[in-house]
């Protein structure tokens, strides 16, 4: 008797180990058949118990029973589980996915790489400058000599008596020049700073982008050639463009450049303020001040430059009213572009 009381504890604590085991329908089965099928472990001790004597039968048989019946309510649970889990996995393979968001490139960026393009199709080469600049390259190197009334307009970010923030692209020219020796043909974008009161179309942070070229028999022809062909290529080949004469310290002569009112076509309108024109950009001559301050000889080269606004660009080209929206990065006016 004492027999079958161990077999009967051995087999409870086996059965209870194997169908904490057993993973899957196919391993469940195999659980029941062992235990408790027709030849099954339990079911075999179960039909040893009639021959015992009958106080023994009485203990060992309700035992063998008890684990019968909490085996077979175990199975139950653990099958009705497995259902469970496979309703949970079943998915319609029908419906449409949910697409995963991607993100946009910043429209200053977008119009940087389509100037970038149009530029270096022409044979421009890319190059970049530090945004930390020296007075020298910002200013005196340009022909802006201490104390020019033009220093005024640019209004800079001094970080020390002798640097600032540049305030535009233009000391990159000089970097370019001292640099190498002509021909020269160079585009260089990068951000610029002035202490500007913030409004719809001033920020303290901007983008310019500004071109080079020297060499022999560069002349205002090539110029107007080269701007020419990238405005109309940047905003509509129907554009007309203008220039009227202005005044920069590095540049002689000094150009003004417009391009016919991409909205009312020259007509006017609010947007040119009746004029019909709208100024893009600045450009001209190398000064031959400025070639001779990087031991260029101005007898032999000449060269052109020029130099723009790339938020102004975006601005009238994507229809964009406010300059400040290039900076608060609001999703619902990113996602447009
Ligand atoms: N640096 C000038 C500005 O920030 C723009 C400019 C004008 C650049 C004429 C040039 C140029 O290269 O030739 O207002």
């Amino acid at each position: 008797m004492d027999y079958l009381e161990t077999q009967l504890k051995k087999l409870a604590k086996e059965t209870f180990l194997s169908l904490k085991k057993a993973k899957g329908k196919e391993e469940l089965e195999n659980f029941r058949i062992t235990y408790l099928g027709r030849k099954g472990a339990l079911t075999s001790i179960l039909r040893r118990v009639k021959d015992l004597p009958l106080e023994e039968r009485k203990i060992s048989g309700k035992r063998a029973n008890d684990l019968k019946r909490q085996l077979e309510e175990s199975l139950k649970v653990r099958l009705s589980q497995l259902g469970k889990k496979r309703e949970v996995e079943k998915f319609d393979i029908t419906l449409p996915g949910i697409k995963p968001e991607s993100g946009h490139l910043h429209p200053i960026t977008l119009i940087t790489n389509e100037i970038r393009e149009i530029f270096q199709e022409l044979g421009f080469e890319m190059v970049a400058g530090p945004e930390i600049e020296t007075e020298y390259y910002n200013f005196e190197a340009l022909n802006f000599p201490p104390e020019h009334p033009a220093r005024d307009a640019f209004d800079s970010f001094y970080l020390a008596p002798d640097t600032l923030l540049r305030s535009h692209t233009s000391p990159v020219q000089i970097r370019v020049m001292e640099r190498r020796k002509p021909p020269l043909r160079i585009i260089t974008v990068g951000r610029c700073y002035r202490r500007d009161a913030i409004d719809a179309s001033h920020f303290p942070v901007f983008h310019q982008i500004e071109g080079l070229m020297v060499g022999e028999g560069i002349s205002f022809s090539h110029l107007k050639g080269v701007l020419t062909y990238f405005l109309q290529k940047i905003f509509s080949p129907d554009i007309r463009i203008r220039f009227l004469p202005s005044y920069f310290p590095f540049t002689e002569p000094s150009a003004e450049v417009s391009i016919s009112c991409i909205f009312c076509k020259g007509v006017g309108c609010s947007s040119c303020g009746r004029s019909g024109w709208i100024e893009i950009l600045g450009a001209g001559m190398v000064n031959p001040i400025v070639l001779r301050k990087v031991k260029y000889d101005p007898e032999k080269f000449t060269g052109f430059a020029f130099g723009m606004g790339i938020e102004r660009i975006a601005m009238l080209k994507y229809k964009i009213s406010d300059i400040r929206l290039f900076w608060e990065n609001d999703l619902r006016f990113l996602e447009q572009f």
